[in-house]
């Protein structure tokens, strides 16, 4: 196992997009932009509950190689795509006239010129190591690179603090996602050797110390290789049953209800329903007891004790799993798995139902764990997982 190795292309990304670029149009790009991937540490389905959130990135990097070219076109070339994809005006003037890994850069520049900005016509090329539908953030660290070479390549206005929104803006309005903040603030605003504590209402953040080499640890990252059944729809049912509870419990989002309310909270919930709704009540527990778990993790990581936030990352799991069930088989069995092989405590990370499982371990017992996982696995079930490990 090597640290975080790429599973698609190989070779190094910054030159798969630099070579990239030369084969597909002839010249050398202007400059060449990176986004990482993301784990989020703790905090599932907080954000969009105005809530906290806890992410790390990844040495895992989307690259855009980018030049201008006259005129309001865009040619964009990846070399995951057998064809490069180009637009104009038109395609960029509404949502949802590109469809497909495209939208995710025509969101970009539909977003920018939405909020007055003036976009450069540009030739792209794009390599990535992020893999897709893992539930890394590939299409975040996307935006957010995208992002990056169109406002240095037109010199526009717009400061790091103000591009996860609008990156946000690009992902929910134009491809039709309704995710929330985290993943665009993630690869944009975290340091590297810092989790970074955002507060999803007002955006404020801390880079708070998470150094695993140090204390002699590291995280395994999972990929179940069980991508997002179902996520689409089940993602929008989970938003869409929170937003409700808040607006039956008459505050402005979950995020109001602190953990020592939520009895009080839950039973005028029943009132407000006329009867007691089970699944309702387990929604909101989640959210809220995962906001307290996340303030938790906060605090034992200022303090420096980064193998005693174990137990709230498995109760997360736990949360995930019977209170919001957004897990899948394949994602339970790697927590129980890792659990059983030595971790201090694993969950699964991202939006669920899939994707992948990070489990904090003894940098040492990396390569024991991974089979442990691995052997849990009930061979012709499902194909086996891949593993990155990060310190
Ligand atoms: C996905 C979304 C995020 C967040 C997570 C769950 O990654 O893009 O906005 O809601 O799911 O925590």
């Amino acid at each position: 196992m090597t640290d975080a190795a790429p599973s698609g292309p190989t070779g190094d990304v910054t030159d798969r997009a630099t070579t990239g670029f030369l084969h597909r149009y002839g010249e050398q790009p202007a400059g060449r932009w990176a986004a990482p991937g993301r784990v989020n540490l703790i905090g599932e389905h907080t954000d969009y509950n105005d809530g906290f959130v806890l992410p790390f990135v990844l040495p895992l990097r989307t690259v855009v190689a980018a030049a201008p070219q006259d005129g309001p076109r865009w040619t964009v070339w990846s070399e995951l795509a057998d064809s490069p994809v180009e637009f104009g005006v038109d395609e960029v003037a509404g949502p949802g006239r590109v469809t497909g890994w495209g939208a995710y850069v025509a969101g970009v520049i539909w977003a920018l010129r939405d909020a007055g900005h003036d976009v450069p016509g540009a030739r792209l090329a794009i390599a990535s190591d992020v893999p897709i539908g893992s539930g890394l953030s590939s299409s975040a660290a996307l935006e957010a690179a995208v992002l990056a070479a169109l406002v240095d390549l037109g010199g526009l206005d717009l400061p790091a603090e103000r591009r996860p929104r609008l990156a946000q803006r690009a992902e929910n309005a134009y491809v039709g996602s309704p995710t929330g903040i985290m993943d665009q603030s993630a690869v944009i605003r975290c340091r590297p050797g810092q989790a970074l504590f955002l507060d999803c209402r007002t955006e404020a953040v801390e880079h708070i110390p998470f150094d695993l080499a140090a204390a002699g640890l590291a995280v395994l990252v999972i990929d179940s290789r069980a991508t997002h059944r179902h996520s689409d729809g089940e993602y929008a049912a989970r938003r869409a049953s929170c937003e409700q509870a808040a607006e039956l419990l008459g505050v402005p989002a979950l995020r109001d209800v602190p953990v020592a309310g939520l009895d009080e909270a839950l039973g005028r919930l029943d009132q407000a329903l006329g009867r007691p709704d089970d699944e309702t009540r387990r929604r909101v527990r989640h959210v809220v007891t995962e906001n307290q778990r996340v303030l938790d993790t906060v605090e034992l990581l200022r303090a420096g004790r980064i193998r005693d936030i174990g137990p709230l990352l498995t109760a997360s799991h736990a949360s995930m799993r019977d209170d919001f069930e957004i897990t899948v088989p394949e994602i339970d069995i790697a927590v129980e798995a890792a659990l059983a092989a030595g971790a201090y405590g694993a969950r699964m990370t991202g939006g669920g139902f899939g994707g992948c499982v990070l489990a904090l371990i003894d940098a040492d017992r990396a390569d024991a764990v991974a089979a442990a996982v691995t052997a849990a696995y009930p061979k012709h079930t499902y194909p086996p997982p891949n593993f990155h490990q990060t310190t």
